[in-house]
């Protein structure tokens, strides 16, 4: 009876530690897994909301979008289908272009769309004022320029926005038809650590 006693009492912590160490092993056979908490370290996920202006600028000595594709029917196409854009558009704080610089828009933009001027936009904000400075939001989405509010997914992002999920808000402010030159009000959400 006290031998029965005694084997019951000294076992069983060990075979509670076999069970961990095995599980543990088999956890990620691909690679290593972490606990989501431990990535991310302590901080929790908040809400963030910017608001900027994005200079689309066509005329001038120093446009800050070119056109670098087209197809031979996009001239024929009253909504530029097949047209393709790289832009390194200034973000300011507000609609003055000569208010303070936030960032830049970084990217492309191609109508995408033969029934109504409809872009696609793939675009990175890389911020340079205070603490995003150095930070980015990627945007990828449709924009139908010519609605009064245009919703994007923000897709990723790094440096204080990694982990980035959210929405843009384009809202036009000012777009000049004989130049082209746009200025657009966006409003981003986006959740982040
Ligand atoms: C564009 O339209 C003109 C006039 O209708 C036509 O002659 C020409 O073939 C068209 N070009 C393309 C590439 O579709
Ligand atoms: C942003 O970061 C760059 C590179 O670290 C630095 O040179 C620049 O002065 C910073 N700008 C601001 C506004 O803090």
């Amino acid at each position: 009876m006290a031998t029965r006693i005694t084997l019951l009492k000294f076992p069983s912590p060990f075979i509670i530690l076999f069970f961990f160490l095995a599980f543990a092993a088999t956890d990620n056979p691909f690679g290593s897994s972490k606990p989501i908490r431990s990535a991310i370290g302590k901080h929790k996920e908040k809400l963030s909301h910017l608001r900027f202006f994005w200079h689309d600028i066509v005329s001038g000595p120093n446009p800050t979008v070119v056109q670098i594709a087209s197809a031979p029917s996009t001239r024929n196409s009253s909504t530029f289908f097949g047209s393709l854009s790289m832009i390194d558009d200034p973000l300011t704080e507000g609609p003055d272009l000569s208010s303070k610089l936030l960032g830049r828009a970084q990217g492309f933009y191609a109508s995408a769309s033969q029934q109504e001027v409809g872009l696609l936009m793939a675009m990175n904000f890389a911020f340079i004022e205070g603490k995003y400075n150095g930070s980015t939001i990627s945007i990828m989405g449709r924009n139908t320029v010519f609605s009064s509010v245009r919703e994007m997914p923000v897709i990723g992002g790094s440096g204080l926005f990694r982990f980035a999920r959210g929405y843009a808000l384009a809202k036009t402010n000012m777009f000049d038809l004989k130049t082209g030159d746009a200025i657009i009000e966006y409003n981003v959400f986006v959740m982040h650590y």
